[in-house]
């Protein structure tokens, strides 16, 4: 998703280096076009383009760009193709305003027609636009530019953030309603960006803007206001603690083998964690255990962890929950819901928009919403009545993974604290992730030559091992670019059997308890010629059934689950690499996504 950054410094000087490493730092998020400008006096550099940061800077020579004042943004696109028209920052129709936005102006078609009628220079198709013009017609009407602010974000529908600034003036103005927005208050310089990688390395003093709060930035100063009456909010910076090293690789040629790697440290967190929040567990728990109804929510990765939970809520403390693919949660039990039942909505950003929606419905009906979620602070984070904090850190790398883990861990300990269960095998928990990926590391890379030549695969589970194989498959669409379908193993026989043909790769995740199941789908495709790669404990029944077997440690039926998304994990980066593909940022898609 969209990035911005902006920066007002007390003097002169050349930005365009600050600009460049903040729109690096901001990458992640996934983009395909950037941008910068700076203001100087009454001149403003604009310069931007499709394509990545390195090349875009380097071919329209950001780094010499000069001003006090200077704009950065990555776009992702949706309104308009990427291209350097519809790149951002975006100029008002006479050059003296320039802004860019992070999110979406769901009506940036019908503004755009308006702003014509009114005889303003309109050259793009992006929504991005549309928030500069939109403060330009109010600037137009003689108001001062935080009420022109004001009374655009009455015009602008959806959720955005933005920021913009005006030629022969000192200042830049941001905007916050429902997109991300970071203040860092620095030495001789302000700043504001989408979120904090991009402010850490210049300051660690910072104010988190809510929703419907305008802020106006000067070198040596900051005001607050609320977008609907005008009045001025006070609030103290905080300083953020967390370390920059959390988002660079320490040694790892990709954040996402880092991040894999970071599973087992970032586990032990969670868990004590856990066993140190007793009271606010206990009071989620009290309300998942009376209600009527309780619905796990969310989208992609984090709705596979929802599945998992799922069936641990079950199996563990014999409570029935329904996992909901988020956007499905309106019309599937919008009508059914009410103030008896609990959501408890996951998220790794926390902004995910789907999972937003289905927030707004669950509130609307009075249900009690607890949220997972990773991002501190986050929208999820703040609208919910309870969260549990995923304590991954940060997760650059667009393939979600150790927050994966601290998602389906999370539930795991609330479904065994539930059916009050013996907690102690936790605490070997993440030793025995660190062992599997010790121990899966070298067999999943030889195992690339095999899988590699092949565009389309399967990987299938059963029980508890079916919502990893989702999971799995996910991971390997995601960053191979080859089809992977993940589904529940009994269900081949139904019909994916007659894709297999002789050296046809099939990915089985055996569960201890499903062996003798999983046993007979290997045999299905062996039987045709097919490669079936066993992933479970080592068991004479699967070494003698199977192609390949890959070997997990041993450990109870739901452990051994979590064990085996591992080597899927590895096995997906390893071909992305063999594929010369970058695992981190995987064509087409985002670490954040903001819109519907
Ligand atoms: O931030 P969220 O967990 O709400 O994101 C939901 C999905 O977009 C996300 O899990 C996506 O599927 C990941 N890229 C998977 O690796």
């Amino acid at each position: 998703m969209c990035g911005i950054f902006g920066i007002v410094a007390e003097k002169e000087q050349t930005l365009g280096p600050i600009l460049i490493e903040a729109a690096k730092r901001l990458t992640y998020r996934g983009y395909d076009s950037v941008g910068s400008a700076t203001i100087s006096g009454s001149k403003i550099d604009l310069r931007k383009d499709a394509g990545k940061v390195d090349e875009v800077a380097e071919k329209y020579h950001f780094s010499e760009m000069q001003g006090s004042r200077g704009i950065t943004q990555l776009r992702w696109a949706t309104f308009g193709i990427p291209s350097q028209v519809n790149a951002q920052p975006h100029l008002d129709s006479d050059g003296d305003l320039v802004g860019a936005h992070n999110g979406n102006v769901v009506n940036n078609v019908e503004l755009r027609q308006q702003f014509m009628a009114e005889g303003m220079t309109v050259r793009s198709e992006n929504d991005g636009e549309s928030c500069v013009h939109a403060v330009e017609r109010y600037i137009n009407q003689g108001f001062d530019f935080v009420t022109a602010i004001r009374k655009a974000y009455n015009d602008l529908e959806g959720d955005y953030a933005f920021v913009i600034g005006k030629i022969d003036d000192n200042r830049l103005y941001a905007i916050k309603k429902g997109s991300g927005l970071v203040v860092g208050i620095g030495e001789g310089f302000n700043c504001v960006s989408s979120d904090l990688p991009s402010i850490l390395p210049l300051t660690r003093e910072v104010i988190r803007l809510e929703d419907g709060e305008v802020i106006t930035l000067w070198a040596d100063r900051v005001e607050l206001h609320n977008v609907k009456d005008g009045s001025l909010i006070e609030r103290e910076p905080e300083i953020v603690q967390e370390s920059m090293s959390a988002v660079q690789k320490e040694g790892y040629e990709h954040f996402m083998l880092k991040e894999i790697h970071e599973q087992p440290t970032v586990a032990r967190e969670l868990l004590h964690r856990l066993a140190g929040s007793d009271n606010e567990i206990s009071k989620m728990m009290d309300k998942i255990k009376n209600a009527r109804s309780v619905y796990f929510i969310g989208c992609g990765t984090s709705y596979h962890a929802c599945l998992a939970g799922a069936i641990y809520f079950s199996q563990l403390a014999g409570r029935s929950v329904m996992p909901v693919l988020a956007p499905q949660f309106k019309p599937q039990y919008g009508n059914s819901i009410d103030e008896r039942d609990v959501g408890v909505f996951v998220s790794q950003s926390g902004e995910t928009k789907d999972v937003l929606n289905a927030l707004e419905v669950g509130q609307s009906k009075g249900m009690t919403c607890f949220s997972l979620a990773n991002v501190i602070g986050s929208t999820l984070t703040r609208k919910t009545e309870g969260w549990v904090p995923l304590v991954c850190g940060y997760e650059i790398s667009v393939p979600a993974t150790k927050t994966f883990t601290n998602q389906v861990i999370s539930f795991l300990y609330l479904a065994a604290k539930l059916g009050g269960r013996d907690m102690t095998d936790f605490e070997n928990l993440p030793d025995l992730m660190a062992e599997t990926i010790h121990q899966t590391d070298a067999q999943m890379q030889a195992l690339v030559p095999m899988i590699n030549p092949w565009d389309d695969l399967y990987c299938l589970g059963f029980g508890t091992t079916y919502p990893m194989a989702l999971e799995g498959a996910l991971k390997f669409k995601e960053i191979t670019y080859a089809h992977c379908e993940g589904i529940l193993s009994t269900e081949f026989k139904h019909g994916p059997l007659s894709a297999v043909t002789a050296g046809f790769p099939v990915i089985f995740l055996a569960g201890p308890e499903d062996i003798p199941l999983i046993i007979s789908g290997i045999n299905e495709v062996t039987c045709r010629g097919g490669n079936a790669i066993a992933i479970g404990r080592a068991d004479g029944r699967l070494a003698a059934n199977a192609t390949h077997t890959v070997t997990i440690p041993k450990s109870n039926n739901a452990f051994s689950a979590l064990l085996g998304v591992l080597p899927m994990q590895l096995l997906s980066y390893y071909i992305a690499i063999a594929r010369g593909f970058d695992p981190d940022f995987p064509r087409n898609l985002s670490k954040t996504l903001t819109v519907d």
